[in-house]
């Protein structure tokens, strides 16, 4: 007969933390959120940690190179889509590594033969008022100039005048020569009361812009994540179909840590995949995703770095409405950590586990690591905001940006739900869908990190592994969910 379990699956918002005593010792201030990203043996330091609990999701809606520079400069790190060519994955990967703060690549680019009409609807398409001049109207062509809004007056100017009669010419710039450092860049920068600095090689080739107001930004980055030469970390999934070419084409990008992406981990490919990886190269693998003690223990022998676990719990998810497979998140989490917990006792090694999936309030964040997740994965959190590859669309009177799974119709990743057959996908696992806008990453993952780091204090904990050894949790009734919210009042409409 099959087995049944005797306890209820169940979900984060079924519980809630009971307050543990608050000292001086954990005041939000002192709280700090590094936690391991890899394994470790005990006694010893994981060799790639986060600063953050944070990590964004293996989908072609959420973990591009613009989200992984900003999620990483915030602390956290993402993890490149593999549902992608390997080119223009390792071309992303590339992007995060290539990336120096405070030194960005020129978007907005154009030659001396454009006109002011070009400049004003470049302007728009950007929103950026900073164009670089080059002979061949790239990022990396030979400087020959800038237009800025001072070089310009749209209500007198022409619309066809050329940018050669009106943009500041090179040799009037103030220019920093490639490879001085942010410090010295910002010296020259107020030596000169400049807002913008090219940076540029000995033939004039420009390669950054360095701004003002992005030096400021710089030092308010506390968590940034970054590797041992001051690059900033990055990640990439990948399938267990071809990774015999995938993986040396992303360490050859210089990618720091690799995930192997599936709906369903606990499967033969994912050891055959783990093992090649582990055999020929030197670089850290999560795998997944589990629910349950045995799938954890089966990768952790084939030699996992960390184990994602989360079934059908995913905002977009259909997998338990099609295939009737998956588990509460709370519940999985709880008994992946307990297994973890016991293969630490055992082998002397430490395998952090992630929940991926199934977080719809800051607060599931605490509850997760609270029960023994390492760090969160997230994808319909990092969908919402500038950064995500998305596209931004009206709605009444605001916006929403798209966010569609990798096993919908739309990414049509067919690996990651591949158990083993030819290659397509025969139904939808995902769905396509809106998530409302809500503006940049850095802002919103702010509030977040603060609503963490109260909750923590709260429950007396001032790092992530307090928390796991010594939060108390509770179930709750549906009754008092209800209580949970603002109830038996009339709410005044909110004025903005
Ligand atoms: P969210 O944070 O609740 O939106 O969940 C994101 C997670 O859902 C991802 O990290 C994946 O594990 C999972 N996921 C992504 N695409 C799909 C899909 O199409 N079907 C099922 N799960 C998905």
């Amino acid at each position: 007969m099959a087995y049944i379990y005797s306890e209820v699956s169940r979900t984060f918002s079924e519980y809630l933390l009971i307050p543990n005593l608050t000292t001086e010792n954990c005041t939000p201030d002192k709280i700090d959120l590094a936690t391991p990203l890899v394994k470790y043996n005990k006694g010893e330091e994981s060799s790639l940690k986060l600063n953050i609990p944070i990590v964004s999701a293996i989908m072609q809606s959420v973990s591009n190179d613009t989200l992984a520079i900003a999620l990483a400069r915030c602390g956290g790190l993402s993890f490149i889509y593999g549902s992608q060519s390997i080119e223009s994955q390792s071309e992303m990967v590339r992007r995060v590594k290539k990336y120096k703060s405070g030194f960005v690549v020129s978007d907005s680019n154009l030659t001396v033969n454009s006109t002011l009409k070009n400049v004003i609807d470049l302007k728009n398409k950007t929103g950026h008022s900073t164009i670089a001049i080059t002979d061949d109207g790239t990022s990396s062509g030979k400087l020959l100039g800038l237009v800025t809004t001072r070089d310009y007056r749209i209500s007198r100017d022409p619309l066809d005048k050329k940018v050669q009669d009106f943009m500041t010419p090179f040799s009037k710039l103030v220019v920093g020569k490639l490879g001085i450092s942010l410090s010295e860049a910002n010296d020259i920068i107020w030596e000169h009361k400049l807002n913008c600095l090219p940076i540029v090689d000995e033939n004039q080739r420009l390669h950054y812009l360095v701004f003002r107001k992005d030096y400021d930004d710089h030092k308010q980055n506390p968590y940034e994540l970054l590797d041992n030469n001051k690059r900033l970390v990055v990640g990439a999934g990948i399938n267990s179909r071809d990774y015999e070419e995938r993986v040396p084409a992303l360490v050859d990008a210089g990618v720091d840590v690799l995930c192997i992406d599936s709906s369903d981990g606990y499967s033969v490919w994912q050891k055959k995949t783990l093992e090649y990886i582990k055999s020929n190269y030197n670089i850290p693998v999560g795998a997944g995703n589990v629910v349950d003690r045995e799938g954890f223990l089966y990768l952790a022998e084939a030699g996992a770095d960390f184990v994602k676990v989360g079934i059908g719990g995913g905002s977009i998810c259909i997998t338990r409405e099609q295939k009737g497979i998956g588990r509460g998140q709370a519940t999985a989490v709880i008994e992946v950590a307990q297994a973890r917990n016991e293969y630490f006792e055992k082998t002397g090694v430490y395998i952090p586990i992630c929940s991926d999936g199934g977080i719809v309030h800051d607060y599931h964040i605490v509850l997760a690591l609270a029960m023994g997740a390492d760090f969160v994965m997230m994808g319909r959190y990092f969908a919402r905001f500038d950064e995500s590859p998305t596209k931004k669309v009206k709605s009444g009177n605001g916006y929403v940006k798209e966010y569609w799974g990798e096993g919908s119709n739309r990414a049509r990743n067919w690996q990651r739900y591949d158990l083993g057959e030819n290659q397509n996908m025969k139904f939808e696992e995902g769905v396509d869908s809106y998530v409302p806008y809500a503006g940049k990453l850095r802002d919103n993952l702010e509030t977040t990190l603060n609503k963490i780091k109260a909750a923590m204090s709260s429950c007396g904990s001032a790092t992530i592994r307090e928390l796991q050894e010594t939060a108390r949790l509770t179930v709750v009734s549906s009754t008092s969910i209800i209580e949970g919210g603002a109830h038996d009042v009339i709410l005044k409409e909110k004025e903005y």
